[in-house]
């Protein structure tokens, strides 16, 4: 009984940055370093797949200040990490939709996927724009689009999950029991 999979809702950084006197990015920029923490006990557990939901589709309604800290921080970190990254065997895969992100950490994201698209020790799914309910319009629209019939079997392969088991832990930090559109 091997865990294939664990996702985490990363919640509770502004909480957390506030708790002690500093500011909620500060609890964003420390979170950076707990992801890291994460990747590495993960692939030290042999877990193939790890998913972290790092922004959802209701978090454009955060303040603009705090969207622009949190893409530039994910965009630095990619520029200054993904050699490393990749010499760990560590595949980064993105769900959600990333057209609609700004341009440059679009194109960092993007350079990301295909520099590690070869890794095979463990992947990460960033959730980024990520919303369950905006998955599954998606896969609809896209069944629509190619005109394929509408059946389960081709719903799954418009999915941003597809070809990912379904998690086998969901962890949500920061205290709260919900989805929040996960
Ligand atoms: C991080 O936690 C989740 C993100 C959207 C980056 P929050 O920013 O929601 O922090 P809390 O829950 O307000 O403490
Ligand atoms: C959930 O946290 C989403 C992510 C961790 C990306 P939120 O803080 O955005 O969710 P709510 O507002 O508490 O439901
Ligand atoms: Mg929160």
């Amino acid at each position: 009984n091997r865990i294939n999979h664990i996702a985490i809702i990363m919640d509770g950084n502004g909480r957390w940055g506030k708790k002690r006197g500093k500011s909620r990015n500060y609890g964003h920029l420390k979170g950076v370093g707990v992801i890291e923490r994460l990747v590495k006990e993960s692939i030290k557990l042999k877990i193939p797949i790890l998913t972290l939901y790092t922004f959802s589709t209701e978090n454009w309604k955060r303040p603009r200040r705090e969207i622009d800290f949190l893409f530039k921080l994910i965009e630095e970190y990619f520029y200054k990490e993904i050699n490393n990254l990749v010499k760990n065997g560590i595949k980064i895969n993105i769900l959600g939709n990333i057209k609609k992100l700004p341009k440059k950490i679009k194109n960092c994201l993007i350079k990301s996927i295909s520099k590690s698209k070869n890794c095979k020790k463990i992947i990460v799914n960033l959730a980024i724009n990520y919303g369950s309910k905006y998955e599954i319009l998606n896969a609809y629209k896209q069944l629509e689009r190619k005109n394929e019939k509408i059946s389960f079997k081709n719903f799954e392969k418009n999915l941003y999950t597809k070809n990912i088991p379904n998690p086998d832990f969901l962890i949500r930090t920061g205290g709260e029991k919900r989805l929040s559109n996960f």
